[in-house]
């Protein structure tokens, strides 16, 4: 099979393709966020669409670069658990549909998660081949250790951070307590823990669920500005200073968005930017996470 590495147009092709589906990959997600804030009633159909072109898109180009062996084996898997995530997220809008659930009209706060996770998951995949064929392997640097395990934690909040956030969308406790940094007037509701058992309230109590997605959201600000101080000096490659510097960007952004969208209250401009945002973070960290791995330092 020839190699995609020797292969520089397929390469450029191959990234404007990717890049058009992560695109639509947004414009999926912001599509269905925008039918649930607005209660359009839509989601059926622009659901059905949006996921048949996202298809095409993929599955069109793709056999045409798999049969010119333009795609390297390890990109040919990865593309295709992209694919076939796809297929079990649509899969799963049919299987809730088909045994009733939908007529709900609202998807539960865990469908949610799961549909946003999938989504990030599927998106990662393919931002990783974009990386790959455009940034490739990077310098080492004396700190790379140290930084690796700083963004290990901190992207592993940030996953979590963004379960929380689909889990105060799909409970709607963005509705309640819209004001910062107090919720109306006090730090913690008291009926924040009225649930028992006690852990039911850190996953269903609305109030506990939007009060740890704010001051996770604060913390992981706190963290990444923490990190920038610490790294920013590290010689550490442009590419990799260029993503460090969007990573920190994007944190601020971020929180002072999550912040907006609550006190206004869930205006849908800015509940859409938030999670576009949510989107915008994580693919930050990601690429600068990957290209702090040792498969991605150059061997000298
Ligand atoms: C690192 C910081 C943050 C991240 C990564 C993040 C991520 C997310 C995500 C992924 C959602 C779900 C969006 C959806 O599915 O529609 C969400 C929802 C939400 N977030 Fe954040 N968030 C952050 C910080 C904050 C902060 C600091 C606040 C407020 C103080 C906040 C308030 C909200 C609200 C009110 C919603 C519900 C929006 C809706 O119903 O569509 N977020 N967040």
């Amino acid at each position: 099979m020839k190699n995609l590495e020797d292969n520089r147009s397929y390469r450029r092709k191959i990234v404007v393709w990717l890049s058009i589906i992560c695109s639509l990959i947004a414009v999926t997600m912001l599509l269905e966020t925008a039918v649930r804030l607005t209660h359009s009633g839509l989601s059926d159909i622009a659901w059905r669409i949006s996921k048949g072109t996202l298809g095409l898109t993929f599955m069109i180009p793709f056999s045409f670069f798999f049969l010119r062996g333009a795609l390297s084996a390890p990109q040919t898997i990865r593309l295709l658990i992209g694919f076939f995530l796809g297929i079990a997220q649509v899969a799963l809008g049919w299987f809730i549909e088909a045994i009733g659930l939908w007529n709900r009209s609202t998807l539960t706060h865990y469908e949610l998660a799961v549909d946003l996770v999938l989504t990030l998951f599927i998106f990662s995949q393919f931002l990783k081949i974009i990386q790959d064929l455009t940034v490739g392997p990077q310098v080492d640097f004396p700190e790379r250790t140290k930084a690796r395990i700083g963004m290990g934690i901190l992207h592993s909040f940030l996953g979590i951070q963004i379960i929380y956030g689909a889990f105060v969308a799909g409970l709607r406790a963005g509705y309640a307590f819209n004001s910062f940094p107090k919720m109306n007037d006090t730090w913690i509701p008291s009926h924040a823990t009225n649930q028992i058992p006690l852990w039911r309230n850190f996953v269903e109590n609305p109030a506990m669920v939007q009060f740890i997605h704010r001051w996770m959201g604060i913390l992981l600000g706190i963290g990444v500005i923490i990190f920038y101080g610490t790294f920013i000096g590290a010689k550490m490659g442009r590419s990799r200073k260029m993503f460090l510097h969007m990573t920190f960007v994007m944190i601020l952004v971020q929180t002072s968005i999550g912040i907006i969208t609550l006190t206004s209250k869930m205006n849908p401009a800015f509940a859409l930017a938030h999670q576009l945002g949510a989107l915008l973070l994580f693919g930050s960290v990601q690429t600068f996470s990957l290209s702090l791995r040792k498969s991605n330092v150059l061997k000298v």
